[in-house]
């Protein structure tokens, strides 16, 4: 996985940056090409010559050290990195690293690079909680960027707690497996349909539900960080996409659903069906305001076309997954939509359970395939729940038991 790769190790000034040593040397001996750039502060803690020796390669630590005058530096070794690490990571770099600013020669080669960033941070146990570095890393992560989280343990400024750099096996293991993981589905298109549908009555009244969009554009987001060329149908949602390889198509209505997903359908690998779409509405739709008069309104309802229904009747080759939204029995009720709708696998949602299902940004779901396999995801981040349906669906097709 790393054989021959361009790694460019930024190294910042904390005490942790001798494991950043060891680091230097397993990379190499795994085939990577390894550059290193420190700052000056962590020049004080370890000689540029001992990653010089360990990486054979010259060592950067001042942008205006020009060593060879046909090249700029900064913009060379951008260009050059597959994969950029900072391990450790200060506060401080990641502070630079989210405001954008370029100082010296690392916080400036990683505003210029195009690589995979991941970077790996240490520090006091206070200064990670604290909420300027947790504003940072989470604008980072929003951008793209990859943490991988310290472990907790004995810290050098004596507190116990979490803020240790992660040991040097497990960060390559951890990039070596997000490598493997972001090519996952590379070539693949997947289509995915998020968010509620709204169903009018008259120009400002409408049947809804409470479907924020945020499992489906999730499931969208870890697709295409896998490697999918992803198209999201999205109902009504104030969810936002930050991956460039998802196209957007808002729709309001069930009938404007149903068209964008049969129109995506035939060009799509795989399907999720994470959307709440409105099994009825109001058979008719007046042109004007409606106003109020004495008594009831009763409002006749129809139903809506069952899009998965229509997907699982019309399948060739696409791998098809549904969302079961259900409060009792999940498990009967969900089996019985993959059965019937003609589905590869179900998510089933036990929307009546603590943390699970509408708005919130958690999740607990069951995965079962059509082998009736069946997978439980305990509560976790829909962002989490999502990267593991992914993957569930990676090791269906591939015809690996999960
Ligand atoms: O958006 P969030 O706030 O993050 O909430 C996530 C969620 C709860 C909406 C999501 O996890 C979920 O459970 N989605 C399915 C909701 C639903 O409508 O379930 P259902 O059991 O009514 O429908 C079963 C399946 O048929 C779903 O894949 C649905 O997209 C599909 N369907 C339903 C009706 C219809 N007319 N056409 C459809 O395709």
């Amino acid at each position: 996985m790393l054989q021959n790769k361009n790694v460019l190790l930024g190294v910042s000034g904390g005490i942790a940056a001798y494991k950043a040593c060891a680091l230097t040397s397993k990379l190499t001996q795994q085939g990577a090409n390894v550059k290193v750039i420190m700052t000056e502060s962590a020049t004080k803690f370890v000689s540029p010559l001992t990653f010089q020796a360990l990486s054979r390669n010259p060592v950067y630590t001042d942008t205006f050290d020009e060593k060879n005058p046909k090249k700029i530096a900064h913009i060379d070794i951008a260009d050059w990195a597959d994969i950029a690490i900072i391990a450790p990571a200060t506060a401080n770099i990641i502070g630079k690293m989210a405001n954008g600013i370029a100082d010296e020669m690392l916080s400036t080669t990683l505003l210029a690079t195009q690589a995979s960033v991941y970077i790996a941070p240490a520090m006091n146990v206070h200064m990670y909680a604290h909420q300027a570095v947790i504003a940072n890393m989470k604008k980072l992560e929003s951008w793209g960027y990859h943490f991988i989280e310290p472990g907790a343990g004995y810290l050098a400024c004596g507190y116990v707690g979490k803020g240790r750099l992660e040991e040097p096996e497990t960060i390559i293991e951890t990039i070596k497996n997000h490598q493997a993981g972001s090519a996952l589905f590379s070539g693949k298109k997947v289509l995915v349909s998020a968010g509620p549908t709204r169903e009018n009555i008259d120009p400002v009244r409408f049947f809804s539900n409470r479907s924020s969009g945020k499992m489906g554009f999730a499931i969208a987001e870890a697709a295409a960080n896998m490697g999918a060329e992803v198209t999201l149908v999205a109902g009504p949602s104030q969810e936002e996409i930050s991956n460039n390889n998802i196209k957007r198509i808002d729709i309001t209505t069930a009938a404007e659903m149903y068209e964008a997903m049969l129109k995506y359908y035939n060009g799509s690998d795989i399907v999720v069906k994470a959307a709440a779409v409105a099994d009825y509405r109001p058979k008719e739709t007046y042109a004007g305001k409606m106003k109020k008069q004495a008594g009831d309104w009763n409002i006749q309802m129809e139903r809506t076309n069952d899009i998965l229904q229509t997907l699982g009747d019309r399948k060739e080759n696409q791998f098809l997954v549904g969302f079961a939204a259900e409060t009792s029995n999940p498990l009967d009720y969900g089996k019985k939509k993959l059965k019937k709708k003609n589905l590869d696998a179900i998510v089933i949602n036990n929307v009546a359970a603590e943390g699970a299902g509408f708005s919130g940004d958690t999740n607990v779901v069951t995965y079962v395939n059509k082998q009736d396999e069946t997978k439980n995801l305990e509560l976790a981040s829909k962002q989490d729940i999502a990267n593991k349906i992914m993957q569930f669906i990676s090791n269906d097709m591939k015809g690996e038991t999960m």
